[in-house]
This record gives structure tokens, C-alpha cells and sequence, in this order.
């Protein structure tokens, strides 16, 4: 129950949650799953490498900012790309989003900077090397076009130039500008990647807040798949972002863990081993003894607008499971007088729209055209 806390008091109303309850789940999650994020962003500075008029065919502008974190050799250059709608009259709300292989393969626009950093090794790339070749290749993922022209801006960054996808002990990425003291001594809750990414994404956050043309109270987080697990955690631990979607996230994300449907805790840990924090390695084959599931972290969005989409094929996110996780987070939303608006699970294809978003569409695990345009009408209805 999302209203108990630990010491039994019931939340009755929203000023326990805020002060009490959220606090309690927030220390839990950081303790137990995803690990202690720092809580200062280290050295920090933004370079705006470019401002193009006239992209998309005349309708918006193209930035890129390249954010560097940290100093020495281990620094990070996180490339921020970024369209906007170019005859806006005052600064737009926008989505930022994070994806798996690159700025280059959301648009096959030529002037778009391809990764430097770490890249899977697939679709014929063998030495972890983003290449020129997969410019547009994750287009159909992204609906820009559609973004651009209802108003909003798209930004979007690379997951691996915050965080190689690799299990290296934690010796680069974030991870290495906030080392332990004795890095032997690497403590069960030190937060570990999808913490990495998350924090990466308040990064973005901080450059689009100082942006003139982006309106940074307005900003979506979304992210797909281990990257929707992602969203969720940077809209918990970050209240700036003023909505949270996350498609397609399934376990350690939106789905509830103790119905061990599809991907399981012990099987998510034992593939990923650097996904979580090492305590999360304690509820395998064991979550009835954690002390939270993932409608808590639904729950931690309140009471901000939050989307969880399904697929119908994506079982191994276990749809129902990420169904239950917005209809058992309901109760922490009423505290602010919102509501989610299903009973029951929905039939495919037939989305609700409450403070709560949900849908479950046909096909397999992706995203879609028909993914955004749920998330673009449930940003008209709260942030437009
Ligand atoms: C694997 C993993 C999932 C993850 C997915 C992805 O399938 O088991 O947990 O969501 O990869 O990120 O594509």
C-alpha cells in the first residue's frame, strides 16, 4: 500500500505524501534499486555548437549543445540535439527523450553529429563505432514531424554518451566522476546505470531551462524500454520535469514486480548486472520482500501527469503488470484530487486519459506513430 509508511502512520492526505510518504519511497528506491544518484551535478558547462533556421523543410530550428560534465580525462561530452518549432511566438513546452543508437539515427538530416562514444555492436557494426550509414535509422521511433507541427519541441540525447551499456565495474560514464573514496569499496545502494542515465537526462534538463526558446517547466521525459525504466526513475527523482512517459518499460520499470510475469527481477539482475544497484540483487526469486513495487514508482510522478504505454505482444514487459502499476499508483494521485479513469484494463487500441495516461496497443515491443500521438494529445490536455 503506497498510503502506509513504515512506521504504520496512513497518509491521508497530500501534505503527509509530500513530506513523509514520497520521501520514505524516494530513500527506498535509492537504497534497494536503482541506487544513491550524487546530488550535485559537478562541474557543468554548455557549449551551443550550432543554430540552424529553416530545418524540417522551413519549420523549425536545429540546435545542438554538446553538455560536458565533469573535468580530466574522464569528462563527459553529451550531445544534446534539439528541434524547435521556428515561428513560435514564446518559448514552447517540449519532450525529451533518450535513445539507443544515436542522435544521427532519428532524422537522416546530414548535419547531425554521430556519437563518438560507445555503440552496440548490430546492424552490421562490429567495433563499437556509431557509423554514418544509420543516419534515419530509428526515424520511425520519433514522431518530429508531428511534434514540430503541434507545437512543441523535440530533444533528444544518446544513452551512451552519458553511459557506455556495458557492465565495466562502473569505471566510466557517470559513475567514474563521482568515484567512492577507496574505489574497492564500492557500497551496495552507489547507484549504477539506468541512475546514470536518469541523471544524465536532469543534465538535459539544465541546459533546456537555460534555453530561450524551450519553456523548461513544460518538459515530458520519455524514454522506450530499458530507457522507459529510465524516464520513470529521472521523473521521480526530479520534480522539474513536469510529465513522465515511459513506453514499453516493463520490469524494474512500469510492471509490478511480484507477479514475476516475463521478465523477472532475478532475470533482469542476471543479464544486467549493472542496471541496479547491487541490493536489488536481494529479491531475486525474492520480491515479496522488497519493500517497494514499481506502482510506487508511478506513484512518485504525483501529481504530475504520467503515461505508461503497453504493448499487446510485449509480454515479456508483462502489459498487465504495467497496467496494475498505474491502477494501484491511483490512490496517491487522489490525495490531489486527480484520477486515473480505468477500472479495468483497457481493450487494445483504447486509450485513458486521466492524470494517469494508459494504453495498450496492438503490435510488438516499440515505439510507434500511434504511441506519440497519445503522448502528443495527453501534452495538449496538461501542457499546452
Ligand atoms: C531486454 C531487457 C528489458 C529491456 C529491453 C530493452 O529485453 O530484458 O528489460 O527493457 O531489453 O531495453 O530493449
Amino acid at each position: 500500500d503506497p498510503l502506509i509508511c513504515l512506521d504504520g502512520t496512513k497518509v491521508v492526505n497530500s501534505k503527509l505524501w509530500i513530506h513523509k510518504r514520497r520521501p520514505e519511497i524516494i530513500n527506498l528506491f535509492e537504497q534497494e534499486v536503482y541506487g544513491q544518484s550524487p546530488l550535485n551535478t559537478g562541474p557543468i558547462r554548455f557549449e551551443v555548437l550550432e543554430e540552424v533556421k529553416g530545418a524540417l523543410g522551413g519549420k523549425a530550428i536545429r540546435k545542438q549543445v554538446i553538455i560536458h560534465l565533469g573535468k580530466g580525462e574522464k569528462a563527459l561530452a553529451v550531445n544534446l540535439l534539439i528541434y524547435s518549432p521556428q515561428f513560435a511566438k514564446q518559448p514552447v513546452p517540449g519532450f525529451l527523450t533518450i535513445n539507443f543508437q544515436g542522435n544521427h539515427t532519428v532524422l537522416p538530416e546530414p548535419g547531425i553529429r554521430i556519437p563518438t562514444s560507445w555503440v552496440r555492436n548490430r546492424n552490421g557494426i562490429k567495433d563499437n563505432r556509431a557509423k554514418e550509414k544509420d543516419r534515419g535509422i530509428s526515424a520511425s521511433r520519433w514522431a518530429i514531424d508531428e511534434i514540430i507541427n503541434r507545437g512543441y519541441a523535440f530533444a533528444t540525447v544518446y544513452y551512451g554518451d552519458i553511459d557506455p551499456d556495458f557492465h565495466d565495474g562502473f569505471n566510466n560514464g557517470p559513475h567514474a566522476l563521482f568515484p567512492p573514496q577507496d574505489p574497492s569499496e564500492r557500497k551496495p545502494s552507489d547507484w549504477a546505470s539506468i541512475a546514470g542515465w536518469a541523471w544524465g537526462l536532469s543534465r538535459c534538463l539544465d541546459y533546456l531551462e537555460k534555453d530561450s526558446l524551450i519553456d523548461g517547466k513544460r518538459i515530458a521525459v520519455m524514454g522506450h524500454s530499458r530507457l522507459g525504466k529510465t524516464s520513470l526513475w529521472a521523473g521521480a527523482s526530479d520534480e522539474r520535469f513536469a510529465m513522465v512517459i515511459s513506453n514499453n518499460s516493463g520490469c524494474g520499470g512500469a510492471a509490478i514486480s511480484r507477479r514475476r510475469f516475463g521478465e523477472t527481477v532475478k532475470k533482469i539482475n542476471t543479464s544486467f548486472p549493472h542496471w541496479f544497484c547491487d541490493n536489488y540483487k536481494k529479491y531475486n526469486d525474492n520480491e515479496e520482500n522488497c519493500p517497494v513495487d514499481q506502482h510506487m514508482l508511478v506513484a512518485l510522478s504525483a501529481p504530475r501527469p504520467v503515461y505508461i504505454a503497453s504493448a499487446e505482444e510485449d509480454r515479456w514487459a508483462d502489459p498487465t503488470g504495467e497496467f496494475l502499476a498505474c491502477l494501484n499508483a491511483e490512490s496517491v494521485y487522489k490525495l490531489f484530487g486527480f484520477s486515473f479513469g480505468a477500472t479495468g484494463k483497457p481493450p487494445v487500441n483504447q486509450p485513458v486519459h486521466g492524470r494517469i495516461g494508459y494504453h495498450v496497443r496492438s503490435g510488438k515491443h516499440d515505439v510507434t506513430a500511434y504511441d506519440w500521438e497519445q503522448y502528443i494529445d495527453f501534452a495538449d490536455k496538461y501542457l499546452k
